[in-house]
């Protein structure tokens, strides 16, 4: 590669300050340290972690920065040390790293790694991005709104080369994370009841989940009735708004099932939900998951909703260990056993991801995938 061993200058959308609009920006991207790689960003989606970290988060910490962490590319060139991937290869970039080495990684019951959280922000020592004079943050550990990126080898997933970038992005988040939550968090069992609470990408897949893991009635609950069409396209079989009713969505959902369902899952990432959810399974062995992202709020519930014998569990990228789990979510697609073309409502170039954006805060698309460089 003619650009390997240098600084590429490149097109990227940068988040100066939060709550504002993000601006096209040149900017330059150092060449990968040791254990790391530079991808050339194919395709990225825009999803609700993206708005939570610019326009619902209150802090100020990790500007400015490149947003966007749901993406596909390949890689440009790899840094010394890398010996699993080349350039050429096609990848997804992660979010949750797997090192492959840690007792977290070595344990099968996890997808948490040491490495687990270059948090949201990664420290600026890190970041491989600056434009103007000022160095920026890398987000996610990944920063996908960018013509290239660079992220260290442990949060790369390398995928089936015939794979199409600008569909199986989706699969760096949202959909890995929904599809995940049923089938390795909730572990839904065949001939289930289910609730799916919130159904943008991430509930869509849940509910995806639910229907492949053999849920016999999957209850689709969104405050959005607009929603419920593509819900039924993706399994659900009944649909609650909980704005219909004037008792609350866990009493509506334990009239409908009688006692409770058996698996719930939260979409959202609202701390009121997460406890609709929980309080909406049946006693004894109902089963509850967190997947909506928040950092806000505490969540609480009362303690007999446990002690009679619900568990409330959480789940990050669908409990995928990354670099393994995401290319088989990847041949789960090539194989159609998972759908990811109906996620897709829009498509726009990077340049126009300020409209990606509003289009998700009025709550009028599923996934937008922007166009950032040519395969
Ligand atoms: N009850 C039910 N549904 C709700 C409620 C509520 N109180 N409030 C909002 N919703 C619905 C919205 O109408 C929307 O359809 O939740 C859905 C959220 O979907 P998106 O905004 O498209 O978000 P998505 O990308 O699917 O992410 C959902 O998962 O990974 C996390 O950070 C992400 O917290 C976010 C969540
Ligand atoms: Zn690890």
């Amino acid at each position: 590669m003619a650009t390997a061993g240098k600084v590429i200058r490149c097109k990227a959308a940068v988040a100066w300050e939060t709550k504002k609009p993000l601006v096209m920006e040149e900017i330059e991207v150092a060449p990968p340290e040791a254990n790391e790689v530079r991808i050339k960003i194919v395709a990225t989606a825009v999803c609700h972690t993206d708005l939570y970290f610019l326009l619902e988060s209150v802090s100020e910490e990790g500007f400015p920065t490149v947003l966007g962490h749901e993406a596909a590319g390949i890689i440009e060139s790899v840094g010394p040390g890398v010996t699993e991937y080349q350039p050429g290869d096609k990848v997804i970039p992660l979010l949750i790293r797997q090192c492959r080495k840690c007792h977290f990684c070595k344990n099968p019951k996890t997808n948490q790694c040491v490495d687990r959280w270059p948090v949201m922000v990664r420290e600026l020592s890190m970041s491989r991005f600056t434009c103007k004079g000022k160095q920026l943050f890398q987000f996610g550990g990944t920063s996908t709104f960018s013509e290239y990126t660079v992220v260290h080898e442990t949060a790369v997933a390398k995928i089936d080369p015939a794979a199409p970038l600008d569909k199986v992005c989706l699969l760096g988040c949202g959909v890995s994370t929904g599809y995940g939550a049923a089938v390795n968090t909730a572990k839904v069992e065949p001939g289930s009841t289910c609730a799916v609470f919130g159904l943008g990408a991430v509930g869509l897949a849940a509910v995806m989940g639910c229907r492949n893991a053999g849920a016999k009635k999957i209850i689709a609950v969104d405050t959005n009735p607009d929603k419920f069409e593509k819900a039924k396209v993706f399994g659900a079989t009944d649909f609650v708004n909980p704005k219909d009713h004037d008792k609350p969505v866990s009493q509506v959902l334990m009239g409908m099932t009688g006692g409770g369902v058996d698996f719930s899952i939260e979409c959202v990432g609202n701390v009121e939900v997460m406890r609709s959810a929980l309080e909406s399974c049946i006693a004894g062995y109902g089963v509850s998951v967190v997947v909506g992202f928040t950092d806000l709020h505490d969540v609480c519930t009362r303690p007999l909703q446990l002690i009679s014998g619900k568990t409330w569990k959480g789940s990050g990228l669908g409990g995928f260990k990354g670099r393994d789990g995401i290319p088989t979510m990847v041949k789960a697609y090539m194989d159609k056993k998972v759908m990811l073309d109906e996620f897709i409502t829009h498509r726009m170039p990077l340049e126009r991801v300020n409209e990606a954006i509003q289009l998700m805060t009025e709550g009028k698309c599923i996934r937008t995938v922007l166009a950032v460089t040519q395969e």
